[in-house]
């Protein structure tokens, strides 16, 4: 019986070291220890054995088993890494070929909507700086005039970072102060870039989303400029002319504050309609006049300079502009949804 089990094992180790295939070893591998396999077989009869006869043979028979499933294991591993060199050698992919003719190269519709909006500004002379998205509690918080105590630090769900004060950026204005620093003034900026914060999501709300944030600083600044500003962009981008309506809101780094509402580009206020909720009029945007300290804050003399800053949601606005209806799908990999654009 001894002899019998050893001739098998070697036998069988010989075997495998000659099988090419994967499906050679697995058929082979049930031959052997499968339900009726040969060893499988001979391990049955044990149970006939004496109890000497069980404690050698049971245990030579276990330690052949053993070994011969791991001689198994080890050659299908040996035939999968010779699959891998051989295709490795023989596929080859460039990856500088051009793309097909029929392949349709197309941008994010937020991007589109972006480049549409930096070419307004840039025609206006704005310098374009993309915001942070890591900052500090400093440039996100204090130096907008929204001190620790401030309920204002409420009205944005922040993601904190545990060293240093830092946060992921909740808005764009956090690059207010660090702009008014490095920058000479008279100053024009334009400043798009991904915000966080720690929402529920929904339909019309995200935990990471984009805004676009515009600020001017000179001499003699007024809510006429502001207004100007708001007006051309919008008349750009929907290719048509746009009223603006101001109303009072509130931000800790503007005095006054307002509201902007745009005439609906869908309607044109003349039958009612689903994008302005059947008011004549899109709610989108906030904006002001920079609040003094937010200017000291920075080292400007508000008693010389004033300005305006701007900031709005660039997914609520492509979500207008292309009739979206989800703000899940931005960030969603949906080839169909994308392809769209
Ligand atoms: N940063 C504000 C927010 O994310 C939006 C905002 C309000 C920006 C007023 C401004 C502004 O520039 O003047 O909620």
């Amino acid at each position: 019986m001894q002899q019998k089990l050893n001739s098998l094992k070697l036998d069988v180790l010989e075997k495998i070291k000659s099988l090419k295939t994967e499906s050679e070893v697995i058929d082979y591998r049930n031959a052997i220890v499968g339900k009726n396999g040969s060893l499988t077989e001979i391990l049955k009869w044990i149970k006939d054995l004496s109890v000497e006869e069980k404690q050698t043979i049971g245990k030579l028979s276990n330690d052949i088993k053993v070994a011969i499933l791991e001689a198994f294991e080890m050659r299908l591993k040996e035939i999968k890494k010779i699959e891998v060199e051989a295709k490795l050698a023989n596929e080859f992919f460039d990856v500088t070929t051009p793309a097909s003719s029929d392949t349709k190269i197309h941008l994010h519709p937020i991007t589109a909507v972006l480049r549409q909006v930096e070419d307004t500004f840039k025609r206006m002379g704005f310098d374009i700086f993309e915001s942070n998205e890591v900052t500090t509690e400093f440039f996100n918080f204090d130096s907008l005039n929204i001190p620790a105590t401030h309920p204002a630090r409420d009205m944005q769900d922040t993601f904190w970072l545990e060293w240093m004060g830092n946060v992921l950026a909740t808005q764009t204005s956090s690059m207010q102060n660090i702009i008014m620093k490095s920058q000479k003034l008279p100053i024009k900026a334009l400043i798009p870039g991904r915000v966080f914060r720690n929402e529920d999501i929904d339909a019309t709300h995200e935990n990471t989303f984009y805004q676009v944030e515009w600020m001017v600083i000179d001499k003699n600044i007024s809510l006429a400029n502001l207004k100007y500003t708001i007006k051309t962009m919008l008349s750009d981008l929907f290719g048509k002319e746009v009223e603006i309506r101001l109303r009072p809101g509130y931000f800790p780094f503007v005095e006054p504050g307002v509201e902007v509402d745009f005439s609906c580009t869908f309607c044109d206020g003349k039958s009612p309609c689903r994008v302005c909720k059947w008011s004549s009029w899109i709610e989108f945007m906030w904006a002001g006049l920079i609040h003094p300290n937010v200017l000291t804050n920075a080292w400007i003399d508000p008693e010389i300079y004033s300005g305006f800053a701007f900031g709005f949601g660039l997914n609520r606005l492509a979500m207008i502009k292309y009739n979206i209806p989800d703000i899940r799908y931005f960030q969603h990999p949906n080839l169909s949804f994308l392809k769209q654009f």
